[in-house]
């Protein structure tokens, strides 16, 4: 990812679009302007969604400065050849003046299962001044001289899912227990379950569409050929709830005559990790089991239909002898079965499958990206660490597995034991993976080299120790495989501080590791669960980086299964454990996010889509909680800051710690406030005013309670106390200044500049510093490199982010060294506060830029591919000027605050700002000059 091959393709892209600026700036002549990067439900060529009105979505090329859409025509076509000719039967949205071109509801014939949907996009542009503010529709503006009309689009497809239940005519198999060699017990240890099922084609095929699931992990095969390239796969969830089906064409898999499909069912988390083990706290769902139908369209129009039911054959005496995503997978290559995939197997010692019950939940298509081998990393030394151990170092804290080449006897047996970090006499470092035993084994058939790595578990590790390997390994011997979802990485950041960067792509590494399917909170010890507040307003920081809306729309979704009859929501979800803790700061998250998704993506159907449960959330907590005005239930206080003594997980001490009620109000007026934002936006005044005369209330309380009038010190004075208060606008405004003097007082004087707050402090700081006027302040915090920091984690040689600050000396019991959630705000801090690149409201259709370049440092460079495209912001100091270049892209504008007060200091492209048209200047805020800016690239030069 960040380290190889899409790091460079991302800069080679933006090294072509700077050579093509170049071409248009040298005179050659511009292709015109057309919608390219069509998405269907932010995805392209969904195959199987059920999304009953898709939102498409396209951008523009052309780099001219202020091209902008003023119209649009979508086809879409129930065949390629009908859309090649122009013909719209699902939907001819004929010319629509408008300037969307993100979101756009499909508005044509009702969709049904397995429609096919072939769809094309004409956009009509502009770069005139006159049509650069919003167009009317139906106004005649869009159809002038000024206005281009573009060829069409290349197609892009999308088709529907099974969207009723009667469509499912398969019946769920498995097998209800486990055989002599499994071990349903806390350590569980089951096998995998191998299914197959022969049929016959009579005619050559014309279409072949598969419909899966295979709980909890599945393979699929087809005459012995692996379908798709996805891993882990389906999209976990709470499956009482619903349970996602992968959709795949396998026409070119299927053949005239005898084929054979197989699938290999892992456990992955419907047959839980630890079973029979705290039944209370930990959620089973059974024994693996299959949905499967494969309709095949045949070319005289015949069709047929194959499904799971109990002419199948299964076994479970195949080669995966063991797979529990917490202590590893055992795979025995003598226990091969050659050919059981294929047609013509000998199966008549096979199984009978057993008609089993569904799982409960609805049936759903998947409609987050799903998870893949990402990247591949060569391991950096081998050493024998003692005589037949071998510790491999991958050099990265990672998340996925090892893939291993290996020649020996039949019967040998290599064992690979995964850690995060080596004990001081070399030896694999394993108390804070706590019970998970984090082993693979594998078992040498024999007779020559044998490549192999799991497939239904992952590890996060850096180092792997490795025992029984026949001879003497090397590094080449081995490969990190780097498995997380297939999300792009849509952000890119680097300043002239080593040290920030390498922050910064120990945060990368961080995310990325955590996301399967869910937002996990770390991924090696036995616990991996979908925290909630984890992700409060780090989700915010990670959508800078990745491209995580459906990941993150996904998980909403699985928050509001997870709700209770009475309105309490869980602090982890999918509840795989069962936590509902009632407290504002973990579950607040499903508001925080939904916010994120559209200021980010636009994404407005998320906030619709969950407003009922967010609201009865919050009157859930207000009925149980809410004394005076304040909201008197917390749980987790400022989660984890730097404790006073450097083995300790949890600080003890009254001074370091935050009032737990104070943060829960704080929290609850923020959440309070969001939400008559939602309400304004979905037009429901009564709601919109509800809770705002509700925020109010608390926010007098909040004061009367917590604010000391005469010293404007907030409690106990923590760092934490003062800036929820000031950065969720709660301060009377006469005491802002001094509230937030407090706050600097403290980092300055007692922390010497450094972070002291936990998780939940750490969500608002460095935002709150800079918006304050102190980004010189947030600056140092961020680029401390001594206790406590992120810098120190760096210094200590962590290549990813710690649970705790003091992660390299504190009690293994909650030591994770690959947790996110002391991130805090930094990410988009770096992005939003450093960059200047920020959403104006919704998803980029306007721009905010307005960077805060620290004294002490010298440049900062991001990019950040927004739906509409690449924004850039690059400034750099040289001499006695700032130089700042800035993209925006196509159907775009931006409001770019420029750091000068003086116009007569600023050139654009070596000319005065009034002398170029395509700038207006609009005000003065700050001591800063407000431009509005079209599209395109500009070159600013400011004296200072
Ligand atoms: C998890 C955290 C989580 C916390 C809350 C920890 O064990 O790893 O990330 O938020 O518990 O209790």
């Amino acid at each position: 990812m960040l380290t190889t091959n899409k790091y460079y393709i991302f800069f080679l892209t933006a090294v072509l679009v700077s050579l093509s600026l170049h071409a248009h700036s040298e005179g050659l002549p511009a292709a015109p302007p057309q919608a390219k990067a069509l998405r269907c439900e932010r995805l392209t060529d969904p195959m199987g969604i059920d999304a009953r009105i898709p939102r498409l979505g396209w951008q523009i090329s052309g780099e001219e400065r202020g091209l902008r859409q003023v119209a649009y025509q979508v086809l879409v076509a129930s065949s390629p050849g009908g859309l090649a000719k122009g013909e719209g039967d699902l939907w001819n949205s004929g010319k629509v003046f408008s300037g969307q071109s993100q979101q756009v509801n499909y508005k044509g014939v009702p969709l049904k299962s397995r429609n096919n949907c072939y769809w094309k996009v004409k956009i009509w542009t502009t770069t005139s001044e006159e049509s650069r503010d919003i167009v009317n529709p139906g106004s005649k503006k869009g159809s002038g001289s000024d206005v281009t009309e573009s060829s069409w689009s290349q197609p892009a497809f999308w088709s529907m899912g099974l969207l009723e239940r009667a469509d499912w005519k398969a019946h769920w198999i498995g097998y209800e227990k486990g055989f002599p060699w499994d071990s349903v017990s806390k350590f569980s240890r089951l096998s995998a379950r191998y299914f197959r099922k022969e049929f016959s084609s009579a005619s050559p095929v014309k279409k072949a569409t598969v419909y899966i699931i295979g709980l909890g992990h599945y393979e699929l095969y087809i005459n012995g050929r692996m379908i798709g390239d996805q891993v882990l796969a389906e999209a976990p969830t709470d499956y009482t709830q619903s349970v996602k089906y992968n959709t795949f064409d396998v026409t070119t898999a299927c053949s005239q005559g005898m084929n054979a499909l197989g699938v290999v069912l892992g456990n992955g988390r419907y047959f839980t990790m630890r079973p029979k083990y705290k039944p209370k706290k930990i959620k089973e769902f059974g024994f693996p089991r299959l949905l499967l139908q494969l309709e095949i369209e045949y070319a005289d129009g015949a069709r047929q239909r194959i499904v799971s039911d109990d002419t199948w054959k299964f076994t479970a005496d195949g080669p995966i002898r063991s797979n529990n995503e917490y202590d590893g997978e055992e795979y025995d290559a003598t226990k091969e079965m050659g050919g059981w995939n294929t047609t013509g197997f000998n199966d008549s010692r096979w199984l009978k499958p057993e008609l089993v019950l569904s799982p409960g939940g609805r049936i759903g298509a998947q409609r987050n990206e799903p998870i893949k081998v990402m990247d591949s990393i060569r391991p950096v030394a081998i050493t024998e660490q003692s005589p037949g151990t071998w510790i491999l170092d991958m050099g990265q804290n990672m998340a996925g597995w090892v893939r291993m080449k290996v020649r020996g006897e039949r019967g040998d047996k290599v064992t690979l034991r995964f850690g995060e970090t080596l004990q001081k006499d070399g030896t694999l470092y394993t108390a804070n993976l706590r019970d998970a035993k984090v082993t693979d084994m594998y078992t040498l058939k024999g007779g020559g080299v044998e490549s192999w790595h799991p497939v239904f578990v992952f590890h996060g590790f850096r180092y792997v120790a490795i025992n029984g390997y026949p001879g003497k390994p090397s590094v080449d011997d081995f490969e990190g495989q780097v498995v997380y979802d297939d999300i792009a990485t849509i952000g890119e950041f680097r300043t002239s501080n080593p040290l920030v960067n390498q922050i910064y792509r120990n945060a990368c590494w961080g995310i990325l590791s955590n996301y399967k399917g869910i937002p996990l909170d770390c991924p090696q010890r036995n616990e991996r669960m979908p925290w909630l507040g984890d992700r409060a307003a780090g989700s915010y920081g990670e959508s800078y980086v990745f491209d995580n809306e459906n990941l993150y729309a996904k998980w909403l979704d699985d928050i509001e299964e997870a709700q209770k009859p009475d309105g309490a929501l869980p602090d982890v979800a999918p509840a795989y454990w069962n936590y509902y803790s009632d407290n504002m700061t973990w579950p607040g998250t499903y508001i925080l996010v939904a916010g994120m998704l559209y200021r980010q993506f636009g994404d407005k159907r998320s906030i619709e889509k969950h407003y009922a449960s967010m609201k009865k959330w919050l009157d859930y907590m207000r009925q149980k909680y809410v004394r005076n005005d304040l909201m008197t239930k917390d749980k987790y206080g400022d989660w984890c800051v730097p404790p006073e003594s450097p083995e300790l997980i949890h600080s003890r001490d009254s001074m370091r710690n935050t009032n737990g009620q104070l943060i829960a109000t704080a929290y609850y007026y923020r959440l309070l406030f969001i939400m008559q934002y939602f309400a304004r936006l979905l037009n429901r005044p009564q709601d919109h005013d509800n809770f705002l005369a509700l925020a109010a209330r608390v926010k007098e309380a909040f004061n009367a309670k917590y604010l000391d009038s005469r010293t404007c010190r907030y409690d106990n004075n923590t760092v934490t106390a003062n800036l929820l208060p000031l950065y969720f606008n709660m301060v009377p405004i006469r005491n802002e200044d001094a509230v937030f003097n407090h706050i600097v007082d403290k980092i300055e004087q007692e922390d010497k500049g450094h972070i002291s707050t936990g998780v939940i402090g750490a969500q608002w700081l460095m935002e709150g510093l800079t918006k304050y006027g102190r980004p010189d302040l947030a600056y140092r915090i961020a680029s401390n490199s001594d206790y406590p920091s992120w810098g120190y984690m760096v210094r200590q040689g962590a290549t990813t982010i710690w649970e705790l600050w003091n992660g390299n000396t504190a009690n293994p019991a909650m030591n994770s060294h690959n947790h996110i959630m002391l991130l805090g705000d930094l990410i988009t801090w770096f992005y939003k506060d450093l960059a200047g690149i920020a959403s104006g409201e919704e998803g980029y259709k306007t721009i905010y830029m307005e960077p805060f370049m620290p004294d002490s440092l010298g440049e900062v460079q991001a990019t950040y591919r927004t739906p509409y495209g690449i924004v850039k912001s690059a400034w750099k100091r040289e001499d006695t000027q700032l130089l700042w270049d800035i993209t925006i892209p196509a159907n775009t504008s931006a409001m770019v605050h420029l750091p000068s007060q003086e116009e007569e200091k600023v050139l654009e492209g070596g000319k005065g700002l009034r002398r170029v048209k395509d700038i207006r200047i609009v005000d003065m805020e700050n001591h800063r000059i407000v431009l509005n800016l079209g599209a395109g690239t500009y070159h600013f030069k400011i004296r200072q």
